[in-house]
């Protein structure tokens, strides 16, 4: 048996033996993507690829696994080496069963959750022939006008790093050779969420301590998951285009971090570095762009000119061979080899299946975080309800519960609120009423909406952001909801009865307006295929909210960025803005539950295990997340005012009490990352906080 196609053989014994068989053109092909067909994302103005059989990858969709078992048999069958193509795609939360957003995802503090969503997601996706999705986005946000804050974990980078790793587990399994599993993606490295005023695609500066503090450590925990590819960023780091920046593709992620999976570029990157003002110079830009380390061009244009400028001299072959090298380590590892094709089966047995949807349902309950309940207007009880109306554009919108990305999630398989009101409020009188389009008055107008609910017992306010208005290129300077929506709340609000606000966003919202028209406010995110079933699971209490905020809510724009991480500041009474309360609107990790909880002995072991007992002292069963903030007040590099190292879950029944318990780590835990991306510890006094309780102890 040729050595490379023994799978007996070890990986790397089977790249050594390929990459010695393979002519110049051969490698530098396998550096290679297209893209066929229609492409899903809008923002990507493709000429449409051009198929070669030995190519490295095709970006698409187009044809299903009909037309990938076509390609792939012209590789695998009718080329020389028969190396199989790997298919790329955008699977950002479920494939066919829609899932929460990822900022939604985030929001349930539940690894477990996020894991099984990507799993889920892998399941599907695989079953059509995508091998490889570009996700997770691990990007750390703190600007909600950028419209990808929705593919994000949240603003902190702890957080990230562990849904990084959720996310890598569920795609690829401990075993990404299986048939079901799928390569992962971490994107976008690095900085992208950095841009400018939240404007896409802009300009970011970043200095290297924040690099290091804030925008590597969910990528270093992703590698270290086992992550096989990444994905190169658009912006520049301080004057360094990302895309040819070999600070971060070469000395961080292969020389230390020990990465030896492969980095695709995002879409046109390397010819946008004539518009960054890099160089206008294709040849120059293949060989800048593959030095410092991308293995492969998203919808290539300028490696195509690769063996020319190795013939030429102008590159190092060597600098090719590493390139593919990596790019056929992870064809091995994915059993692509083995299984090039993808058995044609009836999408009724691989798609929407009916545990999919129930695991979709857990997650939507889990991400909907309660932000306002007045006199415990939550849960209703529908016995006790007469009628009932639910009025605003999401009443009776699919779209907008799955939001952007959705692959390829058919709205018309996703139950809105007003298709399921019913199953929940089976005696109510139920009157449903759009009331207004998502950006203007739309056909039925205001007028009609307040005249329905006028006589209801308790009005549902179902507004939101309509599906496309976060995403990529989606930037806003305003993150109101739309002023129609506005007055649509204040109106009802005038009728004086019990209003009950629900909001689907990719993005936090300003809730300044709308908080005083509501008793109570559930933001639902864009929960996914069952995110109506869920939102009514939690308004009629059988189950109870325990989503919290993994991203701050801002008062104002004129706030933003904000975040809790900040570090201090040298007057900290001091420098505030004068027109605007100091705090935020809604902070980070806040959410509200129909129980309460009541820490008490916050504790730490000589061996740094820290515990907090924690009871449930309300009436009823819910979900606590307990977050552990460390705070060092006297360092060489000034720290931040607290950053979260740590959070767990407990589940505690009415007058249980629970304790979280945590191993700290001294490096890991209470050391910091200066410039270099070093961590330093220094010896002395830290501050412990979980649930308003604060443990000071010295460390040396
Ligand atoms: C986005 C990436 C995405 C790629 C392919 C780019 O515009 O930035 O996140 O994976 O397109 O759709």
């Amino acid at each position: 048996m040729i050595p490379y196609l023994n799978p007996a053989l070890a990986v790397e014994e089977r790249v050594k033996d390929l990459l010695a068989r393979m002519t110049l053109e051969e490698k530098c092909d396998q550096l290679l993507q297209t893209t066929i067909g229609p492409d899903v994302n809008p923002n990507n103005v493709g000429d449409g690829g051009e198929f070669r059989p030995t190519i490295g990858s095709i970006l698409s969709y187009f044809g299903g696994v009909h037309k990938r078992n076509e390609f792939q048999r012209h590789a695998v069958e009718e080329t020389r080496l028969g190396i199989p193509i790997i298919w790329g795609m955008d699977v950002i939360h479920g494939w066919r069963t829609g899932f929460p957003v990822p900022l939604a995802q985030a929001c349930t503090w539940n690894p477990e959750t996020v894991e099984a969503g990507c799993r889920i997601a892998a399941k599907e996706c695989s079953a059509e022939g995508i091998d490889w999705t570009f996700a997770p986005m691990v990007d750390i946000p703190n600007d909600p006008r950028w419209g990808r804050v929705m593919e994000s974990f949240g603003e902190d980078p702890y957080a990230s790093g562990v849904f990084a790793r959720a996310s890598v587990r569920g795609y690829q399994t401990a075993d990404p050779s299986a048939p079901d599993a799928i390569a992962a993606c971490l994107k976008h490295f690095a900085g992208y969420a950095a841009s400018e005023g939240g404007r896409d695609y802009s300009y970011s500066d970043i200095s290297a301590r924040k690099l290091h503090e804030i925008y590597l450590p969910s990528f270093h925990a992703g590698v270290d998951e086992g992550a096989l590819t990444l994905m190169s960023s658009f912006n520049d780091v301080t004057g360094t285009p990302a895309v040819v920046n070999r600070y971060l593709m070469t000395e961080i992620l292969r020389n230390r971090w020990g990465f030896s999976g492969f980095v695709v570029s995002d879409w046109d990157s390397f010819r946008q570095l004539k518009a960054q003002g890099f160089s206008a110079d294709p040849e120059k830009i293949a060989i800048r762009c593959l030095s410092a380390g991308n293995d492969m061009e998203m919808v290539s244009e300028c490696f195509k000119l690769l063996p020319g400028l190795v013939r030429s001299g102008r590159l190092d072959a060597a600098i090719v061979d590493e390139a593919v090298r990596r790019v056929l380590r992870v064809k091995f590892r994915l059993g692509l080899f083995e299984h090039p094709y993808t058995e044609e089966r009836p999408l009724e047995a691989t798609a929407l299946l009916p545990a999919f949807r129930e695991t979709a349902r857990k997650a939507a309950q889990q991400c909907a975080v309660l932000l306002k309940n007045e006199n415990d207007l939550l849960p209703l009880n529908p016995d006790s309800i007469g009628s009932i109306a639910l009025i605003g554009p999401v009443a009776a919108d699919a779209a907008a519960l799955v939001g952007n990305w959705r692959g390829n999630v058919d709205p018309a398989t996703v139950p809105t609120l007003a298709d399921v009101i019913g199953e929940y409020f089976p005696h109510s009188r139920i009157v449903t009423a759009p009331g207004c389009g998502f950006e203007s008055a739309g056909d039925d107008g205001i007028d009609s909406a307040v005249e329905a609910a006028h006589k209801a017992d308790i009005i549902l306010v179902a507004l939101g952001e309509e599906w496309n208005r976060s995403g990529e290129n989606c930037s806003r300077s305003d993150i109101a909801l739309p002023a129609v929506q506005r007055l649509l709340l204040r109106r009802l609000a005038a009728l004086g009865k019990p209003i009950v606000l629900l909001v689907t966003a990719g993005r936090p919202i300003l809730y300044p307006e709308l908080e005083p028209c509501a008793n109570a406010i559930l933001h639902l995110w864009q929960g996914g295929h069952e995110a109506a079933r869920a939102c009514f699971d939690l308004l009629t209490g059988a189950c109870n909210p325990s989503g919290r905020l993994a991203m701050t809510f801002p008062r104002s724009m004129g706030q933003i960025p904000i975040y809790y991480n900040e570090h201090r500041r040298a007057r900290p009474d001091q420098g505030y803005y004068h027109d605007l309360e100091e705090s935020p609107m809604y902070p980070f990790g806040y959410g509200l539950s129909y129980t309460r909880f009541t820490y008490s002995d916050l504790t730490l072991t000589n061996e740094l295990v820290a515990g907090v007992k924690v009871t449930n002292s309300g009436e009823r069963r819910g979900t606590e997340t307990v977050f552990l903030y460390l705070s060092d007040p006297e360092a060489e590099l000034t720290q931040p005012v607290r950053r979260l190292i740590a959070f767990r879950q407990l589940d505690l029944a009415p007058g249980e009490s629970g304790i979280a318990r945590f191993e700290l780590d001294k490096m890991r835990d209470l050391a910091y990352t200066d410039p270099n991306g070093e961590r330093i510890f220094e010896a002395g006094e830290f501050v412990l906080s979980a649930g308003g309780l604060t443990l000071h102890f010295d460390c040396r």
